[in-house]
This record gives C-alpha cells, sequence and structure tokens, in this order.
C-alpha cells in the first residue's frame, strides 16, 4: 500500500438491483476519493416477497465474492430488505469488516414530523422483519406510522417500467390515506427500499410538495466515513489520482442492460456492467 494514497482497497456495495445506486450516489458524494464495487443481484430479485433463506444465502454469497475477489475495506449493504435479514450474521461471519446497513428512515422522520403522522413505504420483507419491529418499538409514542408493503414497486423500478411505477405509487399513497400539513395528516413519507428513492418524482407528485420524503442513502454514507475513520487510521483513500484512475465497477448477475441503463440514467456515468455469475 502507498501509504500517501491512504487505503486505495475498493468499498463494496450490494443491493438486489438498481436501488442501492440511490445509496452509491450519497457514498460518492461523502467520499469522493474511495472506490466502489456494486453488485446489483438483480437476477434473484425482488428480496422484499421472497424468505428471509433466500434473503440471507444471497446476501452471504455477494459478501463472500466481494472478500475473496475485490479484497473490499468495508460493505455497504444497500438494501433494507438484506440489512433486516442477514445484517447480524454477516457482522458474526466478517467480524474483521466494517460493515454499514441500511434501516427506513423512521428516526429522522419523527424528529422532523410537525403532525406526527408519518408515512412509510418498504417492502413486505423489510416490514414484517424483527429488526423493523424493534424500530418501531424504540419510536413508540414518538409519532404515528402509518406502513403500506409495496409489492411489485421495486420491480416496477427495476425494469424502468414508468407506466407500472406511477401506477402502483397512486394505488399506495391512496391506501395510505391523506398527505398535508393539517393535523392528522402524513408530513413525511419514509422511502424504506432503496429502489423507491427513483420513484420520489412520482411520488412528490402525488403526495404534494409539502410533504418531506425521507431517504437512507445520506446517513449511510456518513456513517460509513465515521466507520472507517475509527477503525484505524488511514483507512480512508486520501489521493485525488486514485478517484480518476479507478471509476466504479459494476457487476450484474441479471440483466447488465437494465444496470448500466440506471448507471447512466441516475449517476451520469457512462460505465461497463459485467456479468456475474454466483450459486
Ligand atoms: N432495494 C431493496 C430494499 O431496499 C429491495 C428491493 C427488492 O425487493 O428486491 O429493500
Amino acid at each position: 500500500m502507498n501509504p500517501a494514497a491512504g487505503n486505495i482497497l475498493p468499498i463494496g456495495v450490494f443491493d438486489s438491483g438498481v436501488g442501492g445506486l440511490s445509496v452509491l450516489r450519497a457514498l460518492q458524494a461523502e467520499l469522493p476519493l474511495e472506490r466502489f464495487v456494486y453488485v446489483a443481484d438483480n437476477g434473484h430479485a425482488p428480496y422484499g416477497e421472497r424468505d428471509d433463506a433466500h434473503v440471507l444465502k444471497r446476501s452471504h454469497a455477494i459478501a463472500d465474492y466481494l472478500i475473496a475477489s475485490h479484497g473490499i475495506k468495508a460493505l455497504v449493504v444497500a438494501c433494507n430488505t438484506a440489512t433486516a435479514a442477514a445484517i447480524h450474521t454477516l457482522r458474526a461471519a466478517y467480524p474483521e469488516l466494517p460493515i454499514i446497513g441500511i434501516e427506513p428512515a423512521l428516526k429522522p422522520a419523527a424528529a422532523l414530523s410537525k403532525t406526527g403522522v408519518i408515512g412509510v413505504m418498504a417492502t413486505r420483507g423489510t416490514l414484517n422483519s424483527e429488526k423493523f419491529r424493534k424500530l418501531l418499538e424504540s419510536l413508540h409514542g414518538s409519532a404515528t406510522f402509518v406502513l403500506q408493503a409495496c409489492d411489485g414497486l421495486a420491480d416496477a423500478i427495476e425494469r424502468s417500467d414508468a407506466e407500472r411505477t406511477l401506477a402502483l405509487c397512486m394505488e399506495y399513497t391512496h391506501t395510505m390515506g391523506h398527505f398535508g400539513n393539517a393535523e392528522g395528516e402524513m408530513d413525511c413519507l419514509v422511502l424504506g427500499c432503496t429502489h423507491y428513492a427513483f420513484a420520489a418524482l412520482e411520488l412528490t407528485t402525488l403526495v404534494g410538495v409539502q410533504v418531506s420524503l425521507m431517504e437512507g442513502g445520506l446517513p449511510v454514507a456518513r456513517q460509513t466515513r465515521r466507520l472507517l475513520e475509527k477503525i484505524q487510521p488511514g483507512a480512508l483513500a486520501t489521493d485525488p489520482a486514485t478517484q480518476t484512475a479507478h471509476a466504479p465497477m459494476f457487476y450484474s448477475t441479471g440483466s447488465v442492460g437494465l444496470l448500466e441503463s440506471a448507471v447512466h440514467r441516475w449517476l451520469g456515468l457512462e460505465c461497463p456492467t459485467l456479468p456475474l455469475q454466483l450459486a
């Protein structure tokens, strides 16, 4: 390692598909000198409507691959569903590796909300998880949360199906109730799945600009920085040359084309995506 460049090993990031790009966007802004390797497990998605055993198996297969083939110095689980199902076993399996997960932004929403009524959109897997139950319990009495499992929405966003994305956003926000600033209305909407950040425009149009949409990418990026700084001095990359020399790397276990166009659309990058087979 060149000490002047800091630790230039990459940071691994994964999701069931394109959703984690919303987290990668925040990571790149917070840690612009770092290299990232992103795995979209779109050949085995959606995670949110599968059982825990499937999500656990996939999360460990991806972590094994990122460690063995890329020597990552940290792992970001850019998926609420995988964090809920697998973060504890991942941390137990790799005690030396900093592992950062994401959870629906209920705490920041409770701190921000004036009406005390907060909408939460997430996958069925996240809402049914033990981890989410504990999160809700920890906020008991601080706000009322209106929970909505959004079957099909991550898949529609993954496929860039604009018509279906809008139809599902309409259906789910309508079912949840009234949004706005008046008493009893939801003035915050938590996007509890990383895919939903890419439907922010549709959601804002439906619920109104006065409603705050709460994403989890920024806190994850800050936590990644804090954890790396704390664990060992020199853990962060410090040389601007390393960043220009290494664009992020993208791998897909399913449709390479869908990931490539999402990377272009949401990150403004022309990066080739490589196919990846992981049993
Ligand atoms: N993006 C993932 C999340 O944050 C889930 C999408 C899926 O269901 O695969 O929960």
